[in-house]
């Protein structure tokens, strides 16, 4: 009897995969043109492997950032239409679209202005951070983003530790949606973002979560997730708006 009464909790999943969510809306799986796939073989592997998790959508989101990845809306469209075209070829039943992940510095400003930024179901924009100091002109891009129409989603908030919980709050009374990578979750990019990702989720601060696939080996870290009952009845338990993109 007493064993049963300090027995631990069954962690065993209610759910098994990631169906529940429907679509995932941050990953780098067009080739060659950011630190995400390298070929277009490897981007059919990660689609596949996504699939293969229950992923019936995937919004696919390669970085924008001119110090880094210089790409523009050409150079991202062009590589997406290679990518769909091999996707027709190989006939594989998922849905596919494209946007862009944006730094935010002072070329971002000048985007905004031009209105030439790639969005996603409607007007969903996906923003980064520096993941080292907070950018000065955060506040003043999210205004101008709002200003216009668009709806900012502050891609992995977990990764940017210098901020507290509280400065993620005044991101979204600001208007912003919040992402958090489900990599996050099982620790993979380091313990001090795995806890805020969940003081985050239990703040109930968190929208949207996003696999943030750079390359096929992320999938067995999506794949340990899928199989750890605390992510996954997490998943199962809050009401994520992936399903509504
Ligand atoms: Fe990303």
């Amino acid at each position: 009897m007493i064993f049963q009464l300090f027995k631990k909790k069954s962690s065993r999943p209610i759910i098994s995969d990631f169906s529940i969510l429907g679509a995932d809306m941050h990953s780098h799986l067009v080739p060659g043109i950011d630190d995400g796939s390298k070929s277009v073989e490897m981007s059919l592997d990660m689609i596949r492997g996504l699939m293969a998790l229950g992923y019936q959508k995937i919004i696919t989101t390669p970085h924008i950032r001119p110090d880094y990845f210089p790409n523009t809306t050409e150079t991202i469209m062009t590589g997406f239409g290679e990518l769909q075209k091999a996707v027709e070829k190989e006939k594989l039943d998922i849905e596919l679209e494209c946007a862009a992940e944006y730094f935010v510095d002072y070329e971002f400003r000048e985007k905004i202005d031009n209105e030439d930024l790639l969005t996603f179901s409607g007007n969903h924009i996906l923003i980064e951070i520096s993941t080292f100091s907070p950018p000065p002109n955060l506040y003043e891009s999210i205004f101008q983003l709002k200003i216009k129409g668009y709806q900012p989603i502050v891609a992995h908030p977990e990764r940017y530790t210098y901020y507290q919980v509280d400065e993620f709050r005044k991101l979204k009374d600001f208007g912003c949606l919040l992402q958090v990578n489900t990599m996050s979750l099982t620790g993979h990019y380091g313990k001090p973002i795995k806890e805020l990702a969940q003081k985050l989720l239990k703040a109930d601060l968190v929208d949207l979560l996003g696999t943030d696939m750079h390359h096929p080996g992320h999938l067995e870290v999506l794949q340990k997730a899928s199989k750890d009952g605390k992510i996954m009845n997490l998943i199962a338990n809050k009401e994520f708006r992936n399903a509504t993109l």
